[in-house]
């Protein structure tokens, strides 16, 4: 199944088509010879990507009179940071890249938000194609022109809002993905059903045996309705100046908890925001928005699936949590002595609830995490 998509970004006048299925460089090479013939390309993926699937993107693109160079960055969340994004730059300037030439970040959500930061950089601005590794990437990160690198304990604390020309979410890149990181990608679908879609929640429900068995029509479904919801909110509000918040339902807290891992294999991403979810829920249902079966469903849900939901599943040891909330002071959302935080009204109705007081969530935070 092929499926064209196009969001348009009203306020900045940007459209970018993005295309969901298999063998998706194949079948576009007429659209890449016209838009890359000529140009200098530029290909950054990590050093597994390239182990487990270059050959796939070589295989698709092999038709193609094209000419590429090929820079290689270590895997995880550490190379979301200052020295990477130099390393890049320096190699496009090295290369004598202009912005007219391309880069392709060829990876999951650690590639794609520090190449397309570096591409937003470089010559101000040099056209950008995402090739989504991860499912994560795949409904979520590579869409929406949000890009980062971390500095120090602050997560995303260093970006800018930048799109790519095209997005190309390519199934059959996923069939090397860990069933770790797949299930970790799985936890931003899920906050997207919670937050924006009932009847999408319902469906995620019903169809949980299929999406561990990675289903390929179930898993193409995801992807496109994940991104349509994004989509939506990102039209309406590009550089989340509101609704677009609604995006980090979770992330409150499941940022903390990555930073106080350290951003290290312990916690990965999504297993952060799974636990940041049920944090939120419980949250929500804490200042009577929430009733208890729902957030016991979500429990449920994510059991099922295999991603965390306590701390203790994580980590033996009493967490510290001044530290927590220090990093929890970290996030954007932060105004003053308060923060503000993404809470359910109802599943499928998130709303941003303003102003909670750090007092209020550190007594909550004690009741959750000891
Ligand atoms: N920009 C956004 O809007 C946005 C949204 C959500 C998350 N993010 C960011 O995304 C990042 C997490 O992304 P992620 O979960 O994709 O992690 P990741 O990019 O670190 O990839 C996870 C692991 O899988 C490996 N991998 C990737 N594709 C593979 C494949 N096809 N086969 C085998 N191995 C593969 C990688 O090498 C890595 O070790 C976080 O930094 C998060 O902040 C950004």
């Amino acid at each position: 199944m092929i499926r064209r998509k196009a969001i348009s970004i009203l306020s900045k006048k940007t459209s970018y088509d993005i295309w969901i299925g298999t063998n998706l460089l194949k079948e576009n090479s007429n659209f890449l010879q016209l838009n890359l013939a000529h140009k200098k390309i530029a290909i950054i993926t990590d050093e597994n990507i390239h182990t487990c699937q270059y050959s796939n993107f070589s295989n698709q693109i092999s038709d193609l009179k094209i000419n590429p160079h090929l820079l290689l960055i270590p895997p995880g969340e550490v190379s979301k940071s200052w020295n990477r994004l130099k390393e890049i730059l320096d190699w496009l300037t090295e290369l004598n890249f202009d912005r007219t030439d391309y880069v392709i970040a060829f990876g999951g959500g650690v590639v794609g938000d520090l190449v397309s930061l570096a591409a937003s950089l470089f010559r101000r601005g040099i056209n950008l194609i995402q090739v989504p590794t991860t499912f994560l990437s795949q409904v979520d990160s590579s869409v929406g022109g949000k890009t980062a690198i971390n500095s120090g304990p602050a997560k995303n604390s260093i970006g800018s809002f930048y799109h790519p020309k095209v997005v190309f979410c390519d199934t059959s890149f996923l069939s090397t993905l860990p069933d770790r990181a797949f299930l970790a990608g799985y936890a931003e679908v899920l906050k997207m059903a919670l937050v924006f879609d009932k009847d999408f929640y319902k469906f995620l429900i019903e169809n949980q045996k299929l999406i561990s068995s990675r289903d390929e029509s179930v898993l193409q479904h995801i992807i496109d309705k994940s991104l349509e919801l994004k989509s939506k909110v990102v039209e309406i509000d590009e550089k989340e100046q509101g609704d677009r918040a609604l995006l980090n339902f979770g992330h409150t807290f499941g940022h903390a908890l990555e930073s106080y891992f350290d951003y290290s294999e312990k916690l990965l991403h999504g297993e952060a925001i799974s636990l940041g979810i049920v944090l939120a829920a419980r949250f929500s249902m804490e200042e009577g928005y929430l009733s208890e079966s729902k957030v016991d469903d979500i429990n449920v849900h994510l059991n099922a699936m295999k991603l965390p939901t306590l701390i203790t599943q994580i980590h033996n040891d009493k967490l510290d949590l001044v530290k927590i909330l220090r990093f929890m002071k970290q996030d954007k959302k932060v105004v003053g002595n308060n923060i503000n935080l993404i809470l359910l009204k109802d599943i499928g109705n998130g709303f941003i609830k303003k102003d909670v007081s750090f007092e209020k969530l550190e007594k909550f935070l004690q009741s959750q995490l000891s």
